[in-house]
């Protein structure tokens, strides 16, 4: 089933000289976990946003083509119906915070609170996104009061709490060192197994390539190129879009080496290495 469809998607700022998203098509098939790449000003964000229906509410401005996430058309349904099928966790975690809790554990209860969940159940969703996002031991701290890290763990913590369908991530790495990275993709790995639909931009090309299973390459508002992680990195014109390849994929296009059995270069260590073994004989 699709999951998200969008469909000849046109949109410009109200403040904004150019479109910052130019006739932008795709579809997603539910359970996918589909990275979003490009250099910076791509259009990323805007792209998340328009995904959770913050363009056009919030943002406002001139907007054309269809967004619809799980049979529900964005634009013609406000951000507090799409957000009971769609969480959306955002590049800078201090903006996501309520600014109003008192700990870590009441931060995470505010959006339980608000759909009305019982005390239970809330108690357990509770535990269970503490213990995924590693972040149990800080529970009764002031959200203002933690580490980087651990703040972006909270965002997401709270978010998928709510368990939504459709989970939308900008860049929730980028305050994490390697080991938080890790930790958060493996969590977001886990939930994409669930069944969940994730959508995530993120700089990290070596973890987009490990963890996406469809690449969307955007460049300047438009849509370059959305396939497989493998035939992404293998586009020889990457460097015209700001982006390079994971080390991987690099060296092994030095070395003229593809990935075993493919027209295209590993991406991943596991293959780079079996593409060097294999050519090792
Ligand atoms: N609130 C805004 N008002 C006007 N222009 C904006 C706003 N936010 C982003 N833009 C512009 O939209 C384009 C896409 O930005 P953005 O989606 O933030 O890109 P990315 O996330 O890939 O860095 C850029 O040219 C940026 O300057
Ligand atoms: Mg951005």
């Amino acid at each position: 089933m699709k999951k998200i469809v969008v469909d000849h998607l046109k949109y410009k700022y109200p403040l904004g000289e150019e479109l910052a998203l130019q006739d932008i098509s795709f579809q997603i098939e539910e359970g996918e976990f589909i990275g979003i790449i490009g250099k910076n000003s791509s259009g990323k964000s805007t792209l998340c946003q328009a995904l959770v229906g913050l363009v056009p509410h919030f943002y406002k401005g001139a907007y054309g083509g269809k967004v619809i996430v799980d049979g529900l058309e964005v634009k013609t349904h406000t951000i507090a119906e799409i957000s009971l099928k769609v969480g959306m966790v955002f590049q800078n975690p201090f903006t996501q915070v309520t600014g109003s809790k008192m700990t870590v554990y009441e931060e995470i209860a505010f959006g339980l609170e608000n759909i009305g969940l019982p005390r239970e159940e809330m108690r357990r969703r509770i535990h269970e996104v503490l213990k995924l996002m590693k972040i149990e031991h800080v529970k009764d701290r002031s959200p203002f009061d933690l580490s980087g890290g651990q703040m972006q763990r909270m965002a997401i913590a709270s978010i998928i709490a709510m368990k939504p369908d459709v989970l939308v991530l900008d860049e929730p790495t980028s305050q994490l060192d390697p080991a938080g990275s890790e930790e958060v993709f493996q969590a977001i790995q886990d939930l994409s197994g669930q069944g969940i639909t994730v959508i995530m931009a993120e700089h990290k090309m070596e973890k987009v390539a490990q963890y996406c299973n469809r690449v969307l390459l955007l460049h300047e508002g438009k849509l370059v190129d959305f396939a497989a992680p493998e035939k992404i990195f293998s586009r020889n014109d990457l460097e015209t879009y700001g982006v390079a390849a994971p080390v991987y994929t690099r060296v092994c296009k030095a070395l003229g080496m593809k990935k075993q059995g493919c027209d295209s270069y590993p991406v991943t260590l596991k293959d780079a290495e079996l593409a060097l073994r294999g050519s090792l004989g």
